[in-house]
């Protein structure tokens, strides 16, 4: 599909990290309805894609050419915690969303991660066999299999450690080392045993609103160039707010952390945009690159802060 004024594009979970830069992305191009069960936005409305009616009704009155899914429950401890509305979310919800997109003919996007992977190898292309070991990422996995086994007109698009939304709406790891360095934390304590691949949120959206117009459906992994430890990203971005003097990080172990990150997590989560790559339409680029411009957001916190 092409993407113009007059094609009408239904997004759920588009109050989070992701959802802002995909708004951003497709709003000016497009009729974008936006949804979440969180309205931290003038321009959400309330879905819950565990409503399979109420979803379904908004949907059918709004006739959507795309659906994109982005509705998750993404912290690992709470659902390892908490794993039946981890199921009814992340799972059933991708059912769900699958579901109306063949009942209304629509495109469909299902965001997966990965985080679906047991990291014990390092790298892992779009065609290694997923293992997942927590609630989060079996819930995730099960909405990739589902939307396969019914739909041919998809993408599932495999992200990797999502930095993005910046400091209101940032879940994630940088975030979480940016609250600490705000608090006047001197040193840090990051982890250098767990490897990964960033996906800045911007970049990912471009992408996305790339690659569904040239209706190459199917499975990607879709992560930033370059892959690295927690402890490189945190280094880069301390670097990058110009505070290498006034912060140190301190190596630790992930068993530093075990009691705060119980949730398992796999020692790598390197994806490879092997797919992309393959039929040239790979537009992510470097995560370093790609901080660079995250950073920007971060820097007037600072400046109020001093
Ligand atoms: N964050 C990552 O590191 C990461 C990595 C790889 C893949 N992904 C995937 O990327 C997608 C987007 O996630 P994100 O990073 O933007 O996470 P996010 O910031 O947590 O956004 C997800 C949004 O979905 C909402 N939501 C939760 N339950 C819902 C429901 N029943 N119906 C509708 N909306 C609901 C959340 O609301 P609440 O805030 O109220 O829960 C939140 O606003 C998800 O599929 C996620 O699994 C994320």
């Amino acid at each position: 599909m092409g993407i113009s004024k007059n094609k009408k594009v239904f997004i759920t979970g588009c109050g989070g990290m992701l959802g802002k830069a995909v708004y951003e992305k497709f709003s000016p191009h497009c009729k974008v309805l936006a949804t979440d069960i969180d309205l931290n936005e003038p321009w959400l409305e309330y879905g819950d894609v565990i409503d399979f009616q109420g979803i379904l009704e908004m949907a059918r009155k709004f006739k959507p050419d795309l659906i994109i899914n982005l509705a998750a429950l993404t912290d690992l401890e709470y659902c390892e915690r908490n794993p039946e509305i981890t199921w009814k979310t992340n799972a059933l919800g991708a059912e769900n969303m699958a579901l109306i997109s063949k009942k209304l003919n629509a495109t469909y996007i299902y965001i997966s991660t990965a985080g679906i992977f047991d990291g014990k190898q390092e790298y892992y292309s779009d065609f290694e066999q997923p293992n997942p070991i927590s609630v989060y990422a079996k819930a995730k996995y099960y909405g990739e299999t589902v939307v396969e086994r019914m739909l041919e007109n998809y993408f599932i698009f495999r992200a990797g450690w999502m930095m993005g939304g910046g400091y209101e709406k940032d879940k994630k790891f940088i975030n979480k080392i940016f609250k600490q360095i705000l608090s006047g934390k001197k040193e840090l304590f990051v982890v250098n045993d767990k490897l990964g691949t960033p996906t800045y949120t911007v970049n990912f959206a471009e992408a996305m609103f790339a690659i569904v117009q040239t209706e190459l459906f199917g499975l990607y992994n879709m992560v930033c160039e370059g892959s690295c430890s927690r402890y490189d990203v945190a280094l880069e971005f301390i670097k990058l707010l110009g505070l290498k003097k006034e912060i140190s990080i301190k190596v630790v172990g992930s068993d530093f952390y075990k009691n705060e990150y119980f949730a398992p997590r796999p020692d790598s989560e390197k994806l490879l945009n092997l797919k992309l790559s393959a039929r040239g339409i790979n537009f992510m680029k470097d995560w370093k690159n790609c901080l660079k411009d995250y950073v920007e957001c971060f820097k007037p916190y600072l400046e109020n802060s001093s």
